[in-house]
């Protein structure tokens, strides 16, 4: 049978596993492709760098752009990563009729139109499985397996960095620049941790979730982002007594009109009862409501070279047999096309901590406060007297509006000394 022949684009702790596997289990590939899968070059940024991997040196350029053009290549693998070259790379293999694998999250975020649209024009498959939560089958379940269904929510934790850095704050009670030094220490998170702690990295899974789950168009510049680093010690402590975990969420979910969706993402407290809250470390979990199927949960290892690589492998395997059948995978399906709604319209609860006076009528004037924008209490708790005193009060449901509007309500009030702390609530209503 004559082999597929795959350009491997990057050759980094994602691509080095990728050429790993593919030699390894090269002949199990071959029987479930059709087709022997043969590696036709590897491009790199620096060619004389040590690989993890051995590498015939022949197969290796630094001509990217040659590799994908080649007449003889069949499918072009990209985890290079970042928004160029690489989406003039997919283009370029998409538009000559070349199938794409691709883990790049930030370019399918940031500009998925441009891709999906080369592979209409040029009739060949993008496939993107590790581009969210790595090695965890996700997206083929949302593209595929509830494709009849009517998805309504997706809420999860799809960033390995910062769970690991929330669960040590959480676990041993270490602020934030400690646990941070110890996932950089580990290898968890990178010098510079900023895609990761500043949400931006759930940002792009966000969006890539919420497009496949609701049949819609959505950017990364669409989620509404908040990432960890303002987490102290005692927002943790404190969500821990009241028998809650904090973890960075990402949720994606209809509005109750179904006429739009909200897609966020923002650290929240859950109660320790809630699936989610058991995701421990680096791990990732996504939660996914569908109107007929229910509540579906998928655990596992978001990142990591040979966990990514093998949802890399998985959608290698399923390109290269649609090649061999001559047909194709499903195309982007946007036919929804649903609005993202501010983040103003969402719905969600909080949580706030306020240092007040201890005296008459400081209750009184706080939950009337409270009244005057809609936003009703469903618990409050005083800690503490004297001038430690705390008043803790968690929300039913409003919109982020009404609860932001009487946050910045409470500064102003002269019996505020502060607000301590401020944070939503999900997954117990
Ligand atoms: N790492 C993970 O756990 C993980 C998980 C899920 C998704 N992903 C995604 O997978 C992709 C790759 O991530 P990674 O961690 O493997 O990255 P990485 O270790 O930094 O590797 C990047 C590779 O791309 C090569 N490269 C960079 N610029 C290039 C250019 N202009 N032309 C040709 N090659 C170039 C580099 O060459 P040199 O080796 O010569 O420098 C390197 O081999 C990213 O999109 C990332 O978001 C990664």
């Amino acid at each position: 049978m004559k082999p597929l022949k795959v350009a491997l684009l990057g050759c980094g702790v994602v691509g080095s596993q990728v050429i790993r596997l593919m030699h390894e289990q090269a002949g199990d590939l071959a029987a479930r492709v059709g087709a022997p899968l043969e590696l036709a070059g590897v491009a790199v940024r620096r060619l004389g760098r040590k690989r993890d991997v051995d590498v015939d040196p022949a197969l290796l350029t630094t001509d990217a752009e040659a590799l994908v053009t080649r007449d003889d290549v069949d499918i072009v693998i990209e985890v290079i990563g970042g928004i160029e070259p690489a989406r003039s790379l997919i283009v370029s293999a998409l538009s000559r009729g070349k199938s794409v694998v691709t883990a790049n999250k930030a370019l399918l975020a940031a500009d998925g139109a441009t891709l999906h649209e080369a592979a209409r024009t040029g009739r060949g498959d993008l496939y993107f499985e590790a581009s969210v939560a790595g090695a965890i089958p996700l997206l083929r379940p949302l593209r595929e397996s509830l494709a009849g269904d009517h998805v309504k929510r997706v809420l999860g934790i799809v960033n390995g960095t910062t769970n690991y850095i929330l669960d040590k704050m959480d676990s041993t009670g270490a602020s934030f620049t400690d646990a941070l030094e110890e996932a950089q220490t580990l290898g968890y998170a990178e010098a510079d941790p900023t895609a990761d702690v500043e949400g931006f990295d759930a940002a792009a899974k966000a969006a890539i979730l919420a497009g496949l789950a609701f049949h819609s168009r959505v950017r990364a510049e669409e989620v509404h982002r908040e990432g960890i680093t303002d987490i102290t010690a005692t927002d943790v402590a404190s969500a821990k007594a009241m028998g809650y975990v904090i973890k960075l969420l990402a949720i994606c979910a209809r509005s109750d009109d179904g006429r739009s969706f909200g897609v966020r993402v923002h650290p929240a407290m859950i109660p320790r009862s809630h699936p989610l809250a058991g995701v421990r470390e680096a791990y990732n979990a996504v939660f996914v409501e569908a109107e007929s199927a229910g509540q579906l949960m998928f655990y596992g290892k978001g990142a990591g070279g040979a966990p990514t690589a093998s949802a890399v492998l998985g959608d290698l395997v399923a390109v290269g047999r649609n090649r061999l059948a001559g047909t194709r995978g499903p195309e982007e399906s946007t036919y929804a096309d649903l609005a993202v709604h501010p983040m103003g319209d969402t719905v969600t609860r909080c949580h706030v901590a306020l240092d007040v006076a201890d005296k008459p009528g400081v209750l009184a004037r706080v939950a009337e406060l409270f009244a005057k924008h809609d936003v009703s209490i469903q618990t409050v708790r005083q800690e503490g007297h004297g001038d430690d005193a705390q008043l803790v009060i968690v929300t039913h449901r409003a919109t982020d509006a009404a609860l932001t509007a009487t946050m910045e309500g409470l500064r102003e009030l002269d019996i505020v000394r502060a607000v301590a702390s401020v944070m939503r609530v999900e997954g117990d209503e």
